[in-house]
């Protein structure tokens, strides 16, 4: 055994290390370490890297976005997008040990919406996290499945006003959220505001939308807050804690690891970029009418930029008021569906790549294991990388 083996086996062994972040209990999961992978669709948050994630502690969480598509290709054969959730929690969990494993499902993906939540729980979710856009039927559908009692429900709301509508329509059905994600304005993907205007308003930075929603919280059953969008460092970790929150959830920094499903060019643009790098796409933006951060260079936004790419959706995935504009038109709109099936080379159709990150994505300087980052963000000391690779 050489001595960088001998090093990485000490490291598994050593319960202590995790003692300086209190462990996130949602429902009946308790995640050792209180870190959540966010879910990262199109094909990002891959089993690999969920997988990853719990194994070291945090709580792993796919994206049910394209997972029929995704799913079918790595199986070989076709899957629906009830039996891909399902699929794609068991393969996760395989790697995780049976450690808690998340889902991440995008109310704006309405057509698998249901499907996508009876799936997951098919398989054995622990947790259901679902936002772009406001999770009212979340869970009616859950409820209808046998393990509805096993599985947490947390919606992911920008302001406490929208988590006081969830919570007043969810105590319909006698189900209140087990969590909440809280998500600002600088977290990577879809953002909760539709102009430049209002993600730059401070009231809308997350220190003050937490306060808007810690009451709200303690109102409606006192249940765990989760702070996300733009979290990066350890400290900023117990920066969080201190504050009131009880976990923190993180996309930019999974990205960036060697077991996300992002590919070489999208790793080196992440490594290489600088704060004018990444943008906000508003005009054109997503055709669901959120804000969408980018890496300025994709190519696809570049040729979205210069009105290149003519009108066209064949995907259908993402719709706004049951259909996709950019389908029609390439103004103020691009198919979000088709630049992120390309990024993950799921796309026969010559469409070019769409990458997104979080606004902190500059600071990041290299690619790095899943378990040396979950190192990292506890605290403990740099480790030698070679020791796991
Ligand atoms: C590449 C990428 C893709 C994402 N895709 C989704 C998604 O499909 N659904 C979702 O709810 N959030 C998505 N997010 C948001 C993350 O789950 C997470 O909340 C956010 O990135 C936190 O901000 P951070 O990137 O600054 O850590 C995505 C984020 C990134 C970086």
């Amino acid at each position: 055994m050489s001595s960088l083996d001998h090093f990485s086996q000490n490291l598994n062994h050593q319960p202590s290390l995790g003692a300086s972040l209190p462990p996130l209990k949602i429902r009946k999961t308790t995640v050792e370490v209180p870190i959540i992978q966010g879910g990262m669709g199109i094909g990002l948050s891959t089993y690999t890297l969920a997988g990853n994630v719990a194994k070291e502690g945090g709580l792993g969480v796919l994206s049910s976005a394209a997972l029929d598509r995704i799913v079918s290709a790595r199986k070989g054969k076709k899957f629906n997008a009830r039996d891909a959730a399902a699929q794609d929690v068991r393969d996760a969990k395989e790697i995780a040990g049976g450690k808690p494993i998340g889902m991440n499902i995008m109310v704006a993906v309405i057509n698998q919406y249901g499907d996508s939540v009876l799936g997951s729980m098919d398989g054995g979710v622990d947790v259901i996290i679902s936002g772009a856009g406001l999770p009212l039927a979340l869970p009616e559908i859950a409820l209808s499945h046998p393990r509805a009692d096993d599985v947490a429900l947390v919606p992911i709301a920008s302001s406490g006003r929208a988590l006081d509508i969830i919570c007043r329509r969810w105590s319909r059905t006698g189900r209140l959220p087990d969590a909440v994600v809280v998500e600002g304005p600088l977290a990577g993907g879809h953002i909760a505001w539709k102009t430049l205007a209002e993600a730059e308003d401070p009231k809308n930075k997350l220190e003050s939308l937490l306060e808007e929603v810690y009451p709200i919280a303690k109102k409606w059953g006192n249940f765990p807050v989760i702070a996300a969008g733009g979290i990066y460092s350890h400290q900023d970790i117990l920066n969080s804690i201190d504050g009131g929150c009880q976990g923190v959830q993180m996309g930019t920094r999974f990205l960036a690891t060697f077991e996300s499903g992002a590919n070489d060019e999208y790793k080196q643009f992440l490594v290489e970029s600088t704060p004018e790098d990444i943008e906000l796409a508003s005009g054109p933006g997503s055709p669901c009418g959120m804000l969408f951060r980018v890496i300025k260079k994709s190519p696809f936004y570049q040729q979205a930029l210069l009105r290149e790419r003519a009108p066209k959706c064949d995907k259908g995935y993402l719709l706004n008021k049951g259909f996709c504009p950019s389908k029609y038109e390439n103004e103020k709109t691009f198919c979000i569906c088709n630049g992120l099936l390309a990024s993950i080379d799921l796309n026969n159709q010559n469409e070019k790549r769409l990458y997104t990150v979080g606004e902190n994505a500059y600071k990041i300087n290299r690619i790095m294991s899943v378990r040396e980052l979950m190192h990292e963000l506890q605290g403990f000391p740099a480790i030698e990388v070679k020791a796991y690779v």
